[in-house]
């Protein structure tokens, strides 16, 4: 039992440990290579004695391993912190002003504020808005924890869809997987200015941004008019429920009868962890929440949308369709 909470205990010492290397690259390093530490080190710039010791700690925990001549190499779960794989993830949660939010966590749930705003002055979205580089780091950390979106059009069937809104769709990459699945379909992105701006490289090395409207506003105005499929992924928990009530509404608002709403999220029932672990995750951030398929279906019916299927995507996230 004191084993068990003594690894909770570190845990964090563990991410730090796992952010650190991805910082100093090492993944990319050794990615299908196996090296001595001395090499890695000469490579990714760092102390021989310390990149031994972080790499030991990899090891110990299932990122890495040593061969008989204590050589490393990445396990495949390692190989995932690669920088074309969750690395810009794992770089955004180590980000200074990322993780020191959860400072603020008891202040978050004695007050049920937001503990990013207590810490840092003002909501992580403003934040991101006054800061190029780490709105970049963001968007790449948000593109990067995004594999499941693969399989959103293996779940749903967009083949018969005109016009794809994605709401709040970031700079654009479900938007993109839908459109390359569906190549009758066009799509519109929407999402705040300054993101939507970063949009077209990545829409065009994608091969879409020819059939895509590019659109900056604000969820809590209004939102495009004219789709047949519209989509909120990552964004209702983002929001408590006053506030995704008002987006809600904007949604049924703008899509005719028949349009059909996609929300693609992580479900709390499922699973026992990485619900609560993103719950709480949402309270510091934002002062969002991950919600039961309950919970989903009441804010969809106080919209007046109709909610319809529950459907299973990769990595354990959730598409439920409503209909206006
Ligand atoms: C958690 S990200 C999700 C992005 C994308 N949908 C995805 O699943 O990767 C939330 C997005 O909401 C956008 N956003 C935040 N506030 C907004 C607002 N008031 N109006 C429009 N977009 C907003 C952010 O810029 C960000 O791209």
């Amino acid at each position: 039992m004191e084993q068990d909470l003594m690894r909770i205990l570190t845990g964090g010492w563990v991410a730090q440990a796992t952010f650190a290397a991805v910082r100093l690259g090492v993944p990319d390093v050794l990615d299908g290579r196996r090296l001595a530490p001395e090499e890695i080190a000469e490579e990714v710039g760092a102390h021989p004695g310390a990149l031994h010791r972080l790499l030991r700690l990899l090891a110990g925990v299932g990122l890495a391993d040593a061969d008989g001549d204590d050589r490393y190499g990445l396990t495949p779960m390692g190989a995932q912190l690669r920088g074309d794989a969750l690395g810009p993830l794992a770089t955004l949660y180590g980000e200074d002003y990322f993780a020191s939010a959860w400072d603020g966590l008891a202040h978050a749930v004695r007050t049920g504020e937001p503990a990013f705003e207590h810490v840092h002055g003002e909501p992580v979205f403003a934040h991101l808005a006054g800061d190029p580089g780490k709105a970049a780091v963001f968007n790449a950390g948000m593109a990067a924890g995004a594999s499941f979106f693969r399989g959103v059009p293996d779940a749903y069937d967009f083949s018969g869809a005109r016009r794809v809104v994605d709401l709040a769709g970031g700079t654009g990459a479900l938007l993109a997987t839908v459109l390359r699945s569906s190549p009758a379909a066009r799509g519109v992105l929407f999402d705040v200015p300054e993101v939507v701006e970063a949009a077209p490289a990545h829409l065009s090395r994608m091969g879409v941004l020819d059939r895509c409207e590019l659109v900056g506003g604000d969820l809590f105005d209004s939102v495009p008019e004219g789709g047949d499929v519209y989509v909120l992924s990552r964004v209702l928990h983002d929001w408590d429920d006053e506030r995704c009530a008002v987006l809600l509404a904007n949604c049924a608002k703008a899509m005719e009868p028949g349009a059909e709403l996609l929300i693609v999220e992580r479900v709390v029932g499922q699973d026992s962890y990485l619900p609560l672990a993103f719950d709480l995750h949402m309270m510091v951030m934002t002062g969002g929440r991950e919600r039961t398929e309950a919970e989903y279906r009441a804010l969809l019916t106080e919209a007046d949308l109709t909610p319809g299927r529950l459907l299973d995507l990769p990595l354990g996230m959730r598409l439920l369709t409503a209909t206006r």
